[in-house]
């Protein structure tokens, strides 16, 4: 399969309101990566309709495809490997990208790969730190999962802990909705932090057990909105969002770090949506201070998109693993491969 121009990967992207299309060569060298974002056509509805998202990304997909090869400066017969995401996600939405690589790949003889979402974020740090290798602490942050790994070798996950009811991008989400805030609202929480102090005490989303719990967190500002509503007391939407990010963030960043020194390993790593906020980024970059060293991907490959995808495909199928056959199916409820350790806790 290898040629003077490496192996190009094609990696496609459906699972929520975003549809990619990516050509990465080697897993790590972008040479395309086209996303039609359907953020405006969800807006209106203050959050994703799933019917909505599946028809949309049916009227994309072609030509994002052909755009992503275009920009790509290849034509689809350079194409090597196809990389999709099955999981997780909505399910009409990843079934319109698992059908479409179903068929390019089938069309192009080439193997296809199926990619847990989830693992291709992780992968985005590939492309963005070429030499980042395992071990490292994986902290997973994103709109529908949020976990900390211990990551030993690429493909191979443990995790060590995860969130037992939001995900921390939902509960940016939900409060930005309590603000009346449009959708995304974790853009729109993160650009009114900026300007705020995190003065209001909100409580922790640790769990004794090491685990991650966002809805008291959400109730707690619920609480404080509807207080200030009903005794008339202006909210100061800005250090409300300042405080929300830092009870949100802090107790992902402490476990993260107690995790790295229980296993002696000094590399952290960041991905999923979330880790596009600026506050999540500083903090873990202060971590370099004490010696850690911090991975995160370009802003650009933090939110979905099919470069991620196309580089988790890659390192799946140089290491090994099976490729798909036709029978290949959606699943939205698929979780990160590797098994919850309590011994670790
Ligand atoms: O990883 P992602 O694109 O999709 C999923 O796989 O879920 O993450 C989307 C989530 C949304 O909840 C969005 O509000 C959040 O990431 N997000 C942010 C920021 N950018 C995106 N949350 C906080 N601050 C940001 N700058
Ligand atoms: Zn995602």
């Amino acid at each position: 399969m290898t040629n003077d121009k490496g192996i190009l990967t094609l990696g496609i992207e459906t699972s929520c309101d975003e549809t990619s299309v990516s050509v990465v060569r080697n897993g790590n060298y972008v040479l395309s990566n086209v996303v039609a974002s359907q953020i405006p056509i969800h807006r209106v509805f203050g959050g994703v309709v799933p019917e909505v998202a599946s028809r949309n990304h049916i009227d994309v997909i072609d030509d994002v495809t052909r755009q992503a090869i275009i920009q790509a400066g290849i034509t689809l017969g350079d194409i090597d490997l196809i990389g999709v995401t099955y999981g997780a996600g909505l399910v009409g939405a990843l079934l319109v990208g698992v059908s479409y690589a179903k068929s390019l790949a089938q069309a192009l003889n080439v193997p296809l790969m199926a990619v847990n979402h989830i693992e291709g974020h992780l992968c985005a740090n590939y492309i963005t730190h070429h030499t980042l290798a395992p071990p490292f602490i994986s902290l997973m942050t994103s709109g529908g999962h949020t976990a900390i790994s211990l990551v030993e070798h690429k493909n191979t996950y443990t995790t060590l802990c995860s969130t037992v009811d939001d995900a921390v991008g939902e509960a940016f989400d939900k409060v930005a909705r309590l603000l009346g805030l449009p959708y995304p609202g974790g853009p729109e929480i993160d650009k009114l932090a900026q300007q705020g102090q995190p003065k209001i005490v909100f409580p922790s989303v640790l769990l004794r057990n090491g685990n991650f719990s966002y809805s008291g967190l959400k109730t707690a500002v619920a609480n404080y909105i509807n207080k200030c509503n009903m005794t008339n007391t202006p909210i100061n939407r800005e250090d409300l969002c300042a405080s929300f990010t830092k009870s949100a963030i802090d107790g992902l960043i402490d476990r993260a770090v107690s995790c790295a020194n229980k296993f002696s390993i000094r590399s952290i790593v960041l991905s999923g949506g979330v880790s596009a906020n600026t506050y999540i980024r500083q903090r873990a970059s202060q971590l370099t201070e004490q010696g850690y060293n911090i991975y995160m991907p370009q802003l650009c490959y933090c939110t979905d998109n099919g470069a991620m995808i196309a580089s988790c495909a890659y390192y799946m199928y140089i290491y090994g693993q099976q490729p798909a056959d036709l029978s290949l199916n959606a699943c939205p409820t698929l979780k990160l491969r590797g098994e919850y350790v309590k011994k670790h806790q």
